[in-house]
């Protein structure tokens, strides 16, 4: 057989073509999702997929930055496809100064990062996520956990964590310890605690010049602890960052569930903008995160100039569909209408018209297969009801309806349709 050679029938690499049972799986869980946003009174917001470079690159992280899509348009512009939705937002934000604060935004929209493929990581994919712009109190914090937790909620992934840590606690602990020099590399190796060994981790840090009995401190701190734990130890660390996490434990006891909820130094998060509470999700026994975000008060003052606190989250929806193993459903038409010559056809064609004005989906046979082959075909497609119309049925003013899914098989007068 001739024709395209195998790699260029598949997309290309890193991502994904979408058939219909794997679109309507995605638009379940968007429903869902859009839902718990909607109901806390988030809006939705788009913004165009492609960007200029140097909106992208200001504030991401030179990790981020190496997976930027990049080109320049035809009349020279660097530009770049988004990577997530916390910096278009913030750029539109820039220029629309009068949109009263806080604000309180949704997405579900497609970013793209020029990552290595693998299980869980695509280079085009979608994100789920909220921004609350324009609040600097933990009240702001229990809000966006909320948001998170419902939504985990509502897709039943119940049986979700979340791993929460403050740049600020890991940036004074590193004021003690004097290694604010190394904040970099040690951001860079804690990030990795979960997905390398203790040797590995430690190599990275004492590479970049941390004294060994230093790195191993600080490895064994940045384990998980329970949230009554953090605040003992954030207070002793700095007491306005522990009076901040014992209001935020506090007002959190009556929004989610605490015990779904742990503090943990290891959670640093790969993106530069992130100033103060970050978090990862992850959902049962799902390896990667499912979600993540935080506070980044200084992002929109380097689009505005203006000083503006946010926070906010995103989840992945690709793999939050892999945690859940929901990647297929299947919506099925509720009427295939069989005929056997013109007369039926015109039959037919009036017939659906008024199914389809009453909002049931019909389809009618083209007249190229036999019904035996309709048959086979109709369960294979997903029908729930075949209607055939025959001559002599018509003669009496009927047709015949075959239940796929109840298995029966009657007639109804045409009038009663
Ligand atoms: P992020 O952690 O980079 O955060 O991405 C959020 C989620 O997107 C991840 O937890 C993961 O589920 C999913 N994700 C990331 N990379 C990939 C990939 N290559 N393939 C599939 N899924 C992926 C952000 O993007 C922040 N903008 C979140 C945020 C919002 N922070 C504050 N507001």
């Amino acid at each position: 057989m001739s024709g395209l050679p195998d790699h260029l029938r598949k997309p290309v690499r890193g991502m994904r073509d979408w058939t219909p049972r794997q679109i309507y799986a995605l638009r379940h869980v968007e429903d869902t999702l859009r839902k718990v946003a909607e109901s806390f009174g988030y809006r939705q917001v788009e913004t165009p997929v492609v960007e200029h470079f140097e909106v992208l690159a200001k504030k991401a992280g030179q990790e981020i930055v190496n997976e930027i899509y990049v080109f320049k348009d035809k009349a020279g512009r660097d530009l770049g496809l988004r990577f997530d939705m916390t910096v278009p937002i913030a750029r539109l934000l820039s220029y629309h100064m009068e949109i009263p604060k806080p604000v309180r935004w949704y997405y579900f929209s497609k970013v793209f990062r020029y990552d290595e493929p693998q299980h869980g990581r695509y280079r085009e994919f979608h994100q789920f996520g909220i921004e609350l712009v324009g609040s600097s109190t933990p009240r702001a914090e229990v809000e966006v956990l909320q948001v998170l937790a419902e939504s985990l909620n509502a897709v039943n992934a119940g049986n979700y964590l979340i791993m929460l840590n403050d740049r600020r606690a890991i940036d004074k602990l590193l004021e003690r310890w004097e290694l604010t020099p190394y904040r970099e590399i040690i951001y860079r190796a804690l990030d990795k605690k979960s997905k390398m060994s203790r040797e590995e981790v430690l190599k990275i840090m004492t590479a970049g010049g941390v004294p060994l009995d230093k790195a191993e401190k600080l490895y064994d701190a940045a384990s998980e602890i329970e949230l009554h734990d953090a605040v003992d130890f954030l207070t002793a660390l700095d007491s306005n960052l522990g009076s901040f996490y014992s209001q935020l434990v506090r007002y959190l006891e009556d929004a989610v569930p605490l015990e779904r909820v742990k503090f943990n130094l290891s959670i640093v998060r790969g993106l530069d903008y992130y100033t103060g509470v970050v978090f990862e999700v992850f959902a049962g026994e799902y390896k990667l995160a499912v979600g993540g975000g935080g506070r980044y008060d200084d992002l929109l003052q380097l689009y505005s100039g203006v000083k503006t606190p946010a926070l906010g989250f995103a989840i992945g929806v690709e793999r939050l569909m892999e945690a859940l193993g929901l990647l297929e459903v299947e919506k099925p038409i509720d009427y295939y209408i069989y005929v056997f010559d013109d007369e039926g056809y015109r039959v037919a064609i009036k017939i659906a018209r008024k199914l389809r004005q009453s909002g049931y989906s019909v389809v009618i046979e083209l007249g190229e297969k036999n019904l035996k082959d309709t048959f086979e075909y109709v369960l294979k497609l997903g029908v729930k009801h075949l209607m055939i119309i025959g001559k002599r049925e018509l003669e009496r003013g009927v047709v015949k309806i075959r239940d796929l899914g109840k298995r029966l098989e009657y007639e109804i007068p045409i009038e009663q349709l």
